[in-house]
């Protein structure tokens, strides 16, 4: 039987079979981590080899320096008729696509010399606006091959969202698709494509047929892939990258609405994708992976495309939702395609359990190997679940933690050697050193929780750089404790064996579904709206989702407070997307503020979490307000926290 807080070990099969089985890596790799990854970058193909590991100048640093280097000369070492790719289109009735190594390679270079031939050269920006299909991998790995630097925009982002993403990186290219099925509905994709590429550099569009839907041509600017494609040779030369030069750009949340763009180096991060998920996941010859992530997030790029293929193993690729058309459609394709290693998120894990066991006590799960989680903390319960009627028991679960920035993972239990503890993320990866500091920056004592840091020589997918913008480099990641300390923004606790657990953000970033969306930029997408002079969102925890954003306004409008909320609504989805949709949003007088003017959110959020724990329409009038919500004394209007009161109260 699966108990809280026991340690987990593998068993003694798969710790045979398991790539690393003796916990002398760490003290190993602990002796001269530059020396040790050095080691490691050895085993991938350099057109030339680095003169140095490690470059330090603060809070610059860099890799194999001197390196040349091309992700896709690594990927395609395996040149095969294995499999590379599986595709599972979300309607069930439609044929799935299987991409050997030998097919994606002629597509990857076919478009790579289209790419050419529309003027994309080395260092050029292309972006990338696709939905989970093949071609999606085929274009990433066509801007490798000739080095130019992709921008995956997530395909349900906003055309907003797409703009000031095309606008930063000045993309004179855009590879997009008709539309794309959620559902069961077609979406579109092309009619957000053409508005976000406005006030843009976009030159060409290139346009993969998909769904067959009406869409508007601009014969100046639009182009259909397949045609494309069609006159292209299917040799091309890679370009020798320098280890340092950009290999993509990724953009995430930033506070403001202005999205950071994280820049990621071509050298450390094939070498850190790769043997992550060689040693993370245990990657062997005829594994079949399925890393649900979409390639809009950093997740999907690393660990649904990169890792994986430089390992010469086979990925799925899956293009709808989990539970469509059915609760066990997930659960259909382990089976179907006998996946061996599955990786999620715990808020898809919550979604299966919330549909109850009965749904897939049919299914035996006999490929599944090994289990991964990512992207925020995963509770007990939700890990125990995950255990039992998923990895039934026998499959290790590594709980993989890091970020957009860091490329790949960080801290993760070593499948073949453990321990696994619920709720805990586990040990550094080989070769990484972090530190769990208090606001002085002293390391905390055992069971503290502190604020999670990265010491030198920090590891070689870590972000070089936000794209034009040095000044956020240097304030977000390395102003908290010098600018020789990573700050991760993560608070985080160790127990006595060292392994760590992740205690949740210290930002404004909130985590819906593991989605990264600051408080700040849903702030300014509702600031937008004419009639509303102030506002303030909140992440609270949901059951399903992790947390959920709850959106407090003040406006001036005399309109019915339903027209006001669905015009809130409609601004998030204008300027960000579906993924950041309110679980409420409140109307108020006031917002609670400091005599300096700065909101309280942390009263709003506890009152919103008090109100839902004591039951949704109990009186809160009750509470005793100064304890229970802190200091109130500061506030310059101690009359609004009352009147939210007896809002949320209503
Ligand atoms: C933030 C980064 C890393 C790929 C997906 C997210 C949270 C991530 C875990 C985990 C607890 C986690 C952190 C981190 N997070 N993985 N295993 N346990 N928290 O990338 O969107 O850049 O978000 O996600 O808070 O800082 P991201």
């Amino acid at each position: 039987m699966l108990k809280k807080g026991e340690l987990y070990y593998p068993d003694k099969d798969f710790q045979k079979k398991a790539w690393i089985n003796n916990k002398k890596i760490y003290q190993q790799a602990e002796k001269d981590p530059v020396k040790f990854w050095e080691k490691l970058a050895g085993e991938l193909f350099w057109f030339k080899k680095w003169q140095k590991g490690f470059l330090h100048n603060p809070p610059y640093f860099q890799w194999f320096v001197g390196g040349k280097i091309n992700i896709t000369e690594n990927i395609f070492r395996h040149l095969s008729d294995k499999p590379a790719l599986i595709w599972e289109p979300e309607p069930v009735n439609e044929e799935p696509k299987i991409l050997t190594y030998q097919e994606l390679f002629k597509s990857v270079n076919q478009l790579a010399n289209a790419l050419k031939i529309l003027g994309v050269k080395k260092g050029d920006g292309v972006g990338i606006y696709l939905p989970m299909i093949p071609e999606a991998v085929i274009s990433m790995l066509a801007c490798c091959r000739i080095g130019a630097v992709h921008t995956v925009v997530f395909s349900a982002f906003s055309p907003s969202a797409l703009r000031v993403r095309l606008q930063d990186t000045k993309a004179k290219v855009l590879i997009t698709a008709d539309g794309y099925f959620r559902r069961g509905q077609v979406i579109n994709l092309k009619q957000n494509a053409d508005e976000g590429i406005k006030e843009t550099n976009i030159e060409k569009v290139i346009v993969v047929k998909r769904t067959g839907n009406e869409i508007t041509w601009d014969n100046q600017k639009d182009l259909w892939w397949e045609e494309l494609l069609q006159k292209q040779s299917q040799e091309c030369q890679a370009e020798q990258m320098d280890s340092e030069d950009a290999m993509f750009i990724l953009y995430t949340s930033g506070s403001t609405g202005q999205p950071k763009g994280i820049v990621h180096a071509c050298g450390g991060y094939a070498v850190q994708a790769y043997w992550t998920g060689k040693w993370i996941f245990d990657f062997h010859q005829d594994d079949i992976f399925w890393c649900t992530s979409d390639q809009g997030w950093i997740t999907g790029h690393t660990y649904t495309i990169y890792s994986p293929l430089l390992n010469g193993i086979t990925t799925l690729m899956f293009e709808g939702a989990p539970d469509f058309p059915t609760p066990d459609r997930w659960a259909q394709i382990i089976e179907k395609r006998k996946v061996s290693i599955f990786y999620t998120a715990p808020t898809a894990i919550r979604m299966f359990e919330k549909y109850g066991a009965h749904h897939i006590e049919k299914y035996k799960f006999e490929s599944l190997r090994l289990l991964g989680s990512v992207g925020e903390p995963i509770d007990t319960a939700a890990w125990l679940w995950y255990s039992k009627n998923i990895g039934k028991e026998k499959c290790p679960i590594v709980d993989t933690w890091w970020q957009t920035e860091t490329g790949a993972i960080l801290l993760s239990s070593l499948p073949g050697i453990g321990p696994f503890k619920p709720a805990f993320t586990g040990l550094p990866f080989p070769g990484i050193k972090v530190d769990i500091l208090d606001k002085q920056g002293k390391a905390v004592s055992e069971g503290e929780e502190g604020r999670l840091v990265i010491l030198p020589p920090f590891c070689p997918s870590l972000l070089r750089g936000v794209y034009k913008n040095p000044e956020k480099y240097l304030k977000t990641y390395w102003s908290q404790y010098g600018n020789k300390v990573y700050f991760t923004s993560d608070s985080a606790l160790k127990d006595k064996n060292g392994l760590i657990r992740i205690v949740g953000r210290l930002d404004d970033v909130i985590k819906i579904a593991g989605h990264r969306v600051t408080t700040g930029e849903m702030e300014a997408a509702v600031n937008l709206h004419p009639e509303i002079t102030e506002c303030a969102v909140i992440g609270i925890p949901d059951e399903i989702k992790g947390e959920v954003p709850v959106i407090f306004i003040v406006t001036w409008s005399k309109k019915p407070l339903d027209k006001i909320k669905e015009e809130v609504v409609g601004w998030i989805k204008k300027e960000i997307g579906p993924i950041a949709l309110p679980k409420e949003i409140y109307s108020v007088n006031d917002l609670p503020k400091t005599r300096s003017g700065k909101i309280m959110r942390r009263i709003l959020r506890k009152l919103v979490t008090q109100a839902a724990a004591k039951g949704e329409k109990e009186d809160l009038s009750s509470l005793p307000s100064g304890e229970d919500l802190g200091d109130l004394s500061t506030l310059a209007n101690p009359q609004s926290v009352d009147d939210i009161k007896n809002m949320i109260n209503q």
